[in-house]
């Protein structure tokens, strides 16, 4: 059964609209940043929908090419075209009588995207060199990590197929827009991967947790997801510490360090382009906060700042979800 870890007010709409969603055939259009969940959202839809009986198959329009995404999706007969041996069902075929998830639509070629919604109108497919058209029923779940509509007025998606698709629109929020999502999922995936690997890990320092609620995630939940793996199996002690938190910018391994030296920053080229000041400055501030084990007063002293001042920052963490 999927798993959704979160304790995010918008993720849990998203989860609660999911659910009723599911009891219907509507199809649905899930968008969000790479690495945001939604496949997993889609499981989650297949699991409480009356076809859960039934496949959920599950195909990426991105890592095919063009011609073999049409017969992957469709079929062929035996002969439609060199090569062609044995007739093949197409995972329209499939998935009858469950769920379909189109990951990455915004990838479909404009000439197949006519056919799908052909099929999608009518209910049934034909295999390529097919006589007669076989009955589907199917329902979609169409997956994008790009603004579909801007795709439509680039004139690179079908409107009328956008509309298809879009009949129940679920967009997931990005984890950096619920940075208090980052310590429930860390532990989460610490026993996933401490289990996997056979370690006993008691839990993450304050130290590494800091770290890791002030990065941005541009990889969301898979990335932090990679970051916790790597880091249990580096682990030297039962306790994950900023050291063993290795995050990748701009292919360049920062290692818990906030601060870089100009000189420093001039040798790795380091610059991370969508880090906004108010990001290390939160960064610097947790781990300052982290350093002196919660203590306001020291941690206030050791950055140069009131308490006064520390105290606003902390709330306006708070308002982010970071628990401080
Ligand atoms: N809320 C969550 N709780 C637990 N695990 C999660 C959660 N969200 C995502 N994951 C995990 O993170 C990884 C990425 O999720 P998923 O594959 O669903 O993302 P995606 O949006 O489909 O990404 P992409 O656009 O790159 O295909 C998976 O291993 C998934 O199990
Ligand atoms: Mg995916």
């Amino acid at each position: 059964m999927t798993q959704i870890v979160t304790a995010d007010r918008r993720m849990n709409e998203v989860i609660q609209l999911a659910k009723t969603v599911a009891q219907s055939k509507a199809t649905v259009l899930i968008q969000g940043e790479s690495g945001t969940g939604k496949e997993l959202v889609a499981e989650l839809i297949h699991q409480n929908s009356s076809r859960v009986s039934r496949p959920f198959v599950a195909i990426n329009c991105a890592a095919i090419p063009e011609n073999l995404l049409e017969s992957e999706l469709f079929g062929y007969e035996r002969g439609a075209f060199t090569g062609a041996v044995n007739a093949k069902s197409g995972k329209f075929e499939l998935a009858n009588g469950g769920t379909l998830l189109l990951d990455e639509i915004s990838e479909m070629d404009i000439r197949l995207q006519a056919k799908l919604l052909r099929v999608i109108q009518e209910g049934e497919v034909d295999r390529i060199g097919g006589r007669r058209p076989i009955p589907v029923d199917v329902r979609i779940i169409a997956t994008t990590n790009r603004n579909l509509a801007e795709c439509v007025r680039e004139g690179s998606f079908r409107e009328d197929l956008f509309y298809r698709l879009n009949v129940v629109n679920l967009t997931l929020p990005t984890l950096r827009d619920r940075i208090g999502d980052v310590r429930l999922l860390a532990q989460h995936f610490m026993k996933v991967y401490a289990e996997k690997n056979g370690k006993a890990l008691l839990g993450f320092a304050e130290s590494a947790m800091s770290l890791m609620e002030s990065h941005r995630w541009p990889g969301n939940i898979r990335e932090l997801e990679n970051v916790v793996e790597r880091s249990i199996i580096t682990a030297q002690s039962d306790l994950v510490s900023d050291k063993e938190i290795h995050i990748e910018r701009n292919g360049v391994s920062l290692i818990g360090d906030a601060v870089v030296t100009l000189a420093d920053a001039q040798d790795k080229n380091s610059w991370v382009p969508g880090r906004t000041l108010d990001d290390i400055e939160r960064q610097v501030i947790l781990q300052a906060l982290g350093f002196h084990k919660g203590n306001r007063t020291h941690t206030a002293k050791a950055l140069g700042i009131s308490i006064r001042t520390l105290r606003n920052k902390l709330a306006d963490y708070r308002k982010l979800g970071i628990r401080v």
